[in-house]
């Protein structure tokens, strides 16, 4: 047990007698003391159907007094003890679903996503570098001029190149630093044929490398400058801040991006329990989390790679995973993780429980995790098996924070998925990471299911490969889901993701009441933007 850990109550999740430890202070991040949060009338129903494993489809939410309007709901949620996101939903690491762009288009709509790992190492790093630089105003292929140069020669290139700006520095041929020309230069100067050197202003402010965006909007806004060089010891100009840029992305950000204390996107990274090299490559550059990732998180595996990187990187965030019981959610909090992530065999994609016969129905899964976890402070994501934006509604009262998505991102047009025409309709390949194709490439993904030295023709996996169809956007889907997500927070009175999980009730769903909640008794239904016809799964 750890030391900082009191012991609060022991109770049975699952058939399983699991004692819960309450964090009397918080684990780190947004400081205060985090509440136990139960919901004594969930605890009463998942009681009565103790033995039952429930998933989404087996439970529907009951209508409440609402003193508020769907659009006033707030969709704000902790990913992990230090993150927060906007919204509650990281898409997959899958290698057909998560890479830069779809990293860069879940954080620029508030969530976040997980860059897989059948990537060598290095090639992983550069997904994530491209996220982490997409919204970062450090200009480093900024343009410079040489003090040789006459004022008429700068209007021609301005001209040339199309131009808006009139602030440029100067360097000479080593790109050293000699000074910098702005507007007012320009503006104020007697004849065209005058060279830079004549006007540049010399005594021009610097900043180092390694100055944090709002530093140098400080100083810009301090000295009154349209922008500041960044520069070596030696003078060697490395690149440059924008006043405008930093403006734009400081004061007009919409607060919806999901970003981090230097304003760049955040985005995390998947790690096998052996990947301690590729942590060592990642981490040469910030990644906000690291999610070691495997189909078993229950295992000394995963609970000493979680011990090693808390041990090296104290202040990374780590989340880890899968499992589906109290137990290991414990016992990966006793090893120090900030998340965990619960998930076994609800994938669309997933075969584990039929292959191996094990798994867990996700309500049930996620409602013994967050049980378990109640007042520690650690958030729970409900991984797989999300279908319809309805589905996480139920998650999240559940007691999960956020939902991870394969499926229902894939189809976009940030996947990284492969787009096939079948019938005159486009499809996107989607594949499980356990499907013999993603565990056989170089850097294959075998480890997840614990067959890393297997040969090719002796893998066994444990889920399939196929399509999804072709959806666009990922921006459009998040709407629909966001949308669902309010009018579901509408219905159930609840304004904040903690109220649902503090105060959703439900009711058990038979088969009947199932067939009634999709579209009957009705022909040749037309595609709405969240609902497509045979989405009734029968
Ligand atoms: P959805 O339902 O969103 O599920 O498509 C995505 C999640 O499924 C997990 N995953 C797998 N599980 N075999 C499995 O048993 C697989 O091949 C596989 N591939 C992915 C993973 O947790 C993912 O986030």
């Amino acid at each position: 047990m750890r030391p900082d850990f009191h012991e609060i109550h022991t109770f049975s999740a699952s058939g399983v007698d699991v004692t819960v430890w309450h964090l009397p202070f918080p684990a780190n991040g947004f400081g205060g003391f985090r509440p136990l949060i139960e919901n004594t009338f969930l605890d009463e129903f998942m009681e009565h159907h103790r033995f039952t494993g429930l998933t989404y489809d087996d439970v529907s939410l009951i209508t409440q007094y609402a003193d508020f309007l769907p659009a006033d709901a707030d969709l704000s949620t902790a990913l992990t003890t230090g993150i927060r996101l906007n919204i509650p939903y990281i898409s997959a690491a899958m290698d057909t679903v998560t890479e830069a762009d779809m990293g860069i288009a879940m954080a620029l709509a508030g969530g976040i996503g997980i860059v897989h790992k059948n990537l060598e190492p290095a090639a992983q790093r550069t997904e994530i570098k491209r996220v982490k630089y997409y919204l970062n105003g450090f200009l480093v292929k900024a343009r410079t001029i040489s003090p040789e140069m006459t004022l008429a020669d700068v209007e021609v290139m301005k001209r040339e190149k199309g131009f808006r700006f009139s602030s440029f520095p100067v360097v000479d041929n080593n790109r050293k630093l000699l000074g910098v020309v702005t507007g007012s230069q320009f503006r104020y100067a007697e004849s065209e044929d005058l060279t830079v050197g004549e006007i540049m202003i010399t005594d021009t402010v610097t900043a180092r490398p390694g100055i944090s965006m709002q530093e140098a909007y400080d100083i810009l806004l301090r000295h009154k400058i349209s922008i500041l060089p960044v520069i070596e010891k030696d003078g060697t100009f490395v690149g440059l801040y924008s006043f405008k840029d930093l403006r734009r992305i400081i004061k007009g950000k919409s607060g919806g991006e999901c970003v981090d204390e230097n304003y760049s996107l955040r985005v995390g990274a998947a790690v096998g329990p052996g990947d301690h090299e590729r942590i060592e490559v990642l981490l040469e550059t910030p990644v906000d989390v690291l999610v070691v990732d495997t189909a078993h998180g229950h295992t000394r595996g995963v609970i000493d790679m979680v011990k090693w990187i808390k041990s090296r990187w104290t202040d990374q965030q780590v989340i880890a995973g899968n499992i589906a019981t109290g137990e290991a959610a414990l016992a990966l909090v006793e090893a120090g993780v900030d998340g965990v992530k619960v998930g076994i065999g609800p994938g669309s994609i997933c075969t584990t429980r039929v292959i191996s016969g094990v798994g867990v129905p996700q309500f049930s899964a996620v409602y013994n995790v967050s049980k378990a976890l109640r007042g520690t402070g650690v958030p729970v994501i409900a991984d797989g098996g999300i279908k319809h934006s309805g589905d996480v509604p139920k998650a999240l009262a559940a007691g999960a924070g956020t939902v991870m998505m394969g499926s229902v991102l894939a189809g976009t047009d940030e996947g990284p998925g492969e787009r096939v025409l079948i019938r005159g309709r486009q499809y996107v390949a989607y594949r499980g990471m356990g499907s013999l194709g993603a565990m056989q490439q170089r850097h294959g993904s075998s480890d997840r299911y614990g067959q890393k030295d297997v040969d090719s023709p002796k893998l066994v996996p444990e889920g399939i490969e196929g399509v999804v169809p072709y959806s666009g956007p990922v921006g459009t889907i998040l709407h629909q889901y966001g949308g669902g997500l309010r009018a579901s927070m509408g219905y159930n009175g609840c304004r904040t993701i903690a109220d649902l999980q503090k105060n959703a009730r439900l009711v058990r769903v038979t088969p009947s009441g199932r067939r009634e909640a999709h579209p009957h008794d009705i022909q040749f239904v037309k595609d709405s933007p969240n609902y497509k016809t045979g989405e009734n799964g029968d």
